[in-house]
């Protein structure tokens, strides 16, 4: 089998999960927005990076605020998922459109998104801009999980099958797939 040299990868980072990010305005009015670029980038202390282009809405309240909130939907919601991801809370509440549930966060002013299992509260730690996108690292103040999907509470596992997260690449969804194997390495 023979390789080519491909000198424009499209996003060749793949998969990854999903999120939905909740930011607020100076009023008080929530807006959610769907992204692709979602990752750890350290373990302990937990903190997640999003990547928004400048262009979005939710990049500049964000950047305002210092504060969202990352929400993981299932694959259930994909059609409310990809609604968030093709209008903009400029001109659209995605809230009452899609009947997404806010609830409050604990210690920020985004909201949880109800629907989701899975929600991360994030307060900004550092925004760096690296061409089309923004990234910003989130500093996770607290996760919330639904009872059912925790394995270990004391440990901050949940069981990732029972998420049902949505993931994303190649411009696609695409469910979590099949358990293969455990990881023997054991952190130092
Ligand atoms: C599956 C999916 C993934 C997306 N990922 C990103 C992303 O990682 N970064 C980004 O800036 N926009 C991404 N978008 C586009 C934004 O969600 C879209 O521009 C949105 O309307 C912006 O909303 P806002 O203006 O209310 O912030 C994605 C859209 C979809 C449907």
């Amino acid at each position: 089998m023979s390789k080519k040299i491909i000198n424009n990868p499209f996003r060749p980072v793949f998969p990854t999960p999903v999120g939905l990010i909740t930011s607020i305005d100076v009023d008080g009015k929530p807006n959610i927005i769907t992204l692709g670029e979602v990752a750890m980038v350290s373990l302990n202390p937990t903190r997640v990076s999003v990547g928004m282009r400048p262009a979005t809405y939710s990049n500049g309240l964000v950047k305002k605020s210092g504060e969202f909130v990352v929400n993981f939907p299932t694959t259930d919601i994909v059609d409310k998922v990809d609604f968030c991801g093709t209008v903009s809370g400029r001109t659209t509440d995605k809230f009452k459109e899609t009947g997404l549930t806010p609830e409050p966060a604990i210690y920020v002013k985004p909201p949880l998104i109800k629907e989701c299992p899975v929600n991360l509260e994030c307060k900004v730690i550092g925004i760096l801009s690296l061409g089309s996108h923004d990234l910003f690292i989130g500093d996770v103040l607290v996760m919330h999980a639904e009872e059912d999907i925790i394995i270990d509470e004391d440990r901050g596992i949940i069981d990732p099958a029972k998420a049902k997260g949505l993931i994303f690449a190649m411009n696609s969804y695409w469910s979590f797939g099949e358990k293969i194997d455990v990881i023997r390495f054991t952190r130092k």
